[in-house]
């Protein structure tokens, strides 16, 4: 064709630096004849066992499946499972009832939709950095670039923004905007890059803030099921019907092949509005809603999420004595997340030469670069993620090949 025929998107959308370099150092890795034995610190999954009521639901639903034909499940979701995400949701202390849930496919899908929903030209979306991707790509479909503010934090506050730099913002974003126009607050906690979680007394003074300004709150707890005693910034007065929470599998029960996630919003007309957006999109396939469902639910599901805690703790312990041994800044991680964050100044390298230099290593871990907007805070530049996906031995291994760099 003589035009161009991708939209202006094209531009300025990239894709996820997480998947392409780590499907870069698959190709690397299957390309190279010998060498010692490929370690990746690169996807963020748990890689344990998904529960086993996740397995049974989904073959309850394949024995059906073989006696009668199968319909749509319903635009928004199962109900059984709109239920059980409500109970599940009550152990951060939040009360969202089953028709307050929208069923996506997976997380990404849940923050696309409330993007759409909720974001008008000219609103402010405040994302404290680092930060995962999606969120600074995904509004760009609603936003101009001028309208994405990342925030940059630092390693003295382990990397969560102080409540003087949040309150700074917002009041100088006030006095640029249309009175009409409305702030957001991205909030992802625990914590995609770093592993940190927001003190509980920032997460309520937050809340005042969020009241005050009148925010909107966008909370990603898609890690939550993952810590001990989480509570949700939703939980604080006045924040129920002001915060839109989302929420998932891939991570609490290691369901990332699954691709379900949800979002909890009790505003019906942006309720509503997602459910029409969903609808003209996707379904969600009703075998991952019924593994999903009982999973949620699982009376073992205090067993399993301990002993996966005690696991990433150990493997979290190794990374931070090793960044200690080597004197590195590095994240406080929360127990039970499953990434460090880790200063590789030291090395004399930037994140991406030094993420570079491991895959020659056949070490593949995330440059800082990767997750935010280096210009908007060349910090980016230091950092590197370690995923604890990789189990105690190769995380040691990868580690001690790293230190070559050092
Ligand atoms: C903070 C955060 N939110 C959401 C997601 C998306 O999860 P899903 O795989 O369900 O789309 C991820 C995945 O890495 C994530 O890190």
């Amino acid at each position: 064709m003589a035009k161009e025929i991708t939209s202006d998107l094209s531009s300025e959308i990239r894709a996820s630096p997480i998947r392409q370099l780590s499907a870069e150092f698959e190709k690397v890795v299957k390309n190279a004849s010998s060498g010692p034995r490929p370690i990746s610190f690169g996807l963020g999954e748990p890689y344990v066992m998904i529960p086993e009521s996740a397995i049974k639901g989904a073959q309850d639903f394949l024995q059906n499946a073989s006696k009668a034909p199968q319909k749509y499940p319903s635009n928004n979701g199962m109900p059984n499972l709109r239920e059980a995400i409500s109970t599940y949701l009550k152990r951060f202390g939040l009360n969202f009832q089953a028709p307050e849930i929208l069923i996506t496919n997976g997380g990404r899908e849940a923050i696309m939709l409330s993007m759409l929903a909720t974001l008008n030209e000219g609103d402010k979306l405040i994302i404290p950095s680092p930060s995962w991707v999606a969120y600074a790509e995904l509004a760009k479909l609603r936003l101009g670039k001028k309208d994405i503010l990342l925030l940059p934090t630092t390693l003295e506050n382990n990397f969560v923004p102080t409540l003087a730099q949040l309150e700074a913002t917002v009041k100088k974003v006030k006095g640029t905007m249309a009175k009409d126009r409305k702030i957001v607050l991205q909030l992802t906690d625990p914590h995609n890059p770093t592993g940190a979680m927001f003190p509980q007394e920032l997460k309520k003074e937050i809340a005042k803030l969020a009241l005050d300004h009148d925010l909107l709150v966008f909370s990603d707890e898609i890690y939550a099921g993952l810590v001990e005693q989480y509570k949700s910034i939703a939980t604080y007065d006045g924040m129920r019907d002001r915060t839109i929470v989302f929420g998932g599998v891939a991570k609490v029960f290691s369901m990332t092949a699954w691709g379900l996630g949800f979002v909890a919003c009790p505003n019906p007309n942006v309720y509503n509005l997602m459910n029409a957006l969903k609808g003209h999109v996707s379904v969600t396939p009703t075998v991952t809603q019924q593994a999903a469902s009982p999973a949620f639910t699982d009376p073992n599901f205090s067993t399993y999420a301990e002993k996966n805690r005690r696991m990433f703790i150990k493997r979290a312990g190794i990374v931070n004595e090793w960044a200690v041994r080597h004197k590195l800044g590095h994240s406080k991680t929360a127990p039970g997340m499953i990434y460090s964050w880790i200063s590789v100044a030291k090395s004399g390298l930037n994140a991406d030469e030094f993420c570079k230099k491991a895959v020659e290593l056949r070490v593949l871990a995330i440059p800082g670069s990767g997750f935010g907007d280096a210009a908007a805070d060349p910090e980016l530049n230091k950092y590197i993620r370690i995923s604890l996906s990789a189990n105690e031995e190769d995380l040691k291994e990868g580690l001690a090949r790293l230190e070559k760099l050092f």
